[in-house]
Order: C-alpha cells, then sequence, then structure tokens
C-alpha cells in the first residue's frame, strides 16, 4: 500500500507568533485519521519551534531544501543532518522556485536527495513543466529528464523518497491541472518508478491546491497526496485538504 500524505510548504513566509497559532491548530486537531500523513516544511530557522510545538502531535516537519554538502564552508547552507537534528522528516528538494530562482540543476537535485537519504530525512522532489513546455507538448521529457536524475542519483535509495508533480504554470496561481491532466503526468511517473522498481513511491500533486479540488485530485489512481503552498497556511484550509 503506497503511503498517502499531504505536505504544507510554508515557502519564505510566518513569525514566530503567527506559526504558534498555526501550529497549536495543527497539532490539536489532526488526528491521524483517514490513513494519511500531515506533514509541513517550514523555514529553516523555525525548525526548532515546529519540533517544540509538534513533537506530541500526529503531525511531522521539514525542511524546505538542504545542502548536497555533509558540512563545511557553504556559508547560509543549512545540511540534511542539521535538519534531521530538528527532528524533520521531509526534505523538499529541487522545488521550481529554486531550480527556477537559484538556477539548480537536474544534478544537484539528485545531490540534495542524495544528502537528504544519507541523513535519514525523506526527500520530498519536485518535477515540473513550464507554461512553455507544456504547449510545445514537451511536459513527459521534461519530468522524465528530472525523475531520471533522481533516480539515477538516488540507485538503490530511489524507493525512499517521495515525487511532487507541480506543473510550473499552477503553481501560486490559482490554475490547478485538472486531475486527468495531473493523472496522464502521474501515470508516466508511476511507470518509469516501476522500471526503476520503485513503484511504491508515493507522487504528490502540487500547484494550487485547496480543499474545494483536492478530494478530486486525491481521487485519482496514482495521485498519493498534495504539496501544498499557499492552502498551508491557513490551518483550517490545510485541515480539510488533509481530510479531503
Ligand atoms: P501553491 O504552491 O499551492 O501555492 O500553488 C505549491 C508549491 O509550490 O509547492
Amino acid at each position: 500500500m503506497r503511503e498517502k500524505l499531504v505536505i504544507g510548504n510554508w515557502k519564505m513566509n510566518g513569525t514566530r507568533e503567527s506559526n504558534a497559532r498555526r501550529l497549536e491548530r495543527l497539532a490539536s486537531e489532526w488526528r491521524g485519521a483517514s490513513g494519511r500523513l500531515l506533514g509541513v516544511c517550514v523555514p529553516a530557522p523555525y525548525l526548532a519551534q515546529a519540533q517544540a510545538m509538534l513533537s506530541q502531535s500526529a503531525v511531522a516537519w521539514g525542511v524546505q531544501d538542504v545542502s548536497e554538502h555533509e558540512s563545511g564552508a557553504y556559508t547560509g547552507d543549512v545540511s540534511a543532518a542539521m535538519a534531521a537534528d530538528f527532528g524533520c522528516t521531509y526534505a523538499i528538494v529541487g522545488h521550481s522556485e529554486r531550480r527556477q530562482l537559484h538556477g539548480e540543476s537536474d544534478a544537484l537535485v539528485g545531490a540534495k536527495a542524495r544528502a537528504a537519504t544519507a541523513a535519514g530525512l525523506t526527500p520530498i522532489a519536485c518535477v515540473g513543466e513550464t507554461l512553455d513546455e507544456r504547449e510545445r507538448g514537451a511536459t513527459n521529457d521534461v519530468v522524465l529528464r528530472e525523475m531520471d536524475a533522481l533516480i539515477g542519483a538516488l540507485r538503490s535509495d530511489t524507493a525512499k523518497m517521495v515525487v511532487a508533480y507541480e506543473p510550473i504554470w499552477a503553481i501560486g496561481t490559482g490554475r490547478t491541472a485538472s486531475p486527468e491532466e495531473a493523472q496522464a503526468v502521474h501515470s508516466t511517473l508511476r511507470a518509469r518508478l516501476a522500471q526503476a522498481g520503485a513503484a511504491e513511491v508515493p507522487l504528490l500533486y502540487g500547484g494550487s491546491v485547496k480543499a474545494a479540488n483536492a478530494a478530486a485530485l486525491f481521487a485519482m489512481p496514482d495521485i498519493d497526496g498534495a504539496l501544498v503552498g499557499g492552502a498551508s497556511l491557513d490551518a483550517d484550509e490545510f485541515l480539510r485538504i488533509g481530510r479531503a
């Protein structure tokens, strides 16, 4: 049975005070029901706060990026071991905002996924095409190229990752892929994972997921949950997605 998960990506949002309210609500309201795992990936400075407020709850936490290096002279970077030190379960790697705004290559994202598994974290590796790539009919080429780099980097650990398909044109735009559009890409990704002996890798969809569209997405056979940005900043909306 594949794991079902709903993961919040807070991105660069929050304050100690607003986080405290949101984390308290998640910790008290989430019962771990519905056979689904709930988690939040918070900005690195707030990992200690997430650990303190969630460790007695059924909600997991994670980091939004990790260095590909173990330790050393990498000013500003956060290692996977540091995230693990604060009890993280998950590390997002290869989010499109990092690929686009920080020039992260497929090879670098693969190395980050490997660094995460080496530290005992579950990488949530993001793949997805731009609008231009979709309109050119290049969606499958792009996501399979990104997936192959991950499989090549993780090798026998491929089954330890979670993959999030996030069409870039759907992120933060209010424009979601239809359940059928998302399913088509997920089934392509699933086939490639199966060839690599990792058919059980959970495949999340991300891109303007809200309580109103979550159930239809989760009804698709190859969609195992969601990576939620904007809507994860509203605890009640996020809980509704978790229960959808
Ligand atoms: P969104 O972001 O839900 O705000 O579209 C998703 C993501 O970037 O992970």
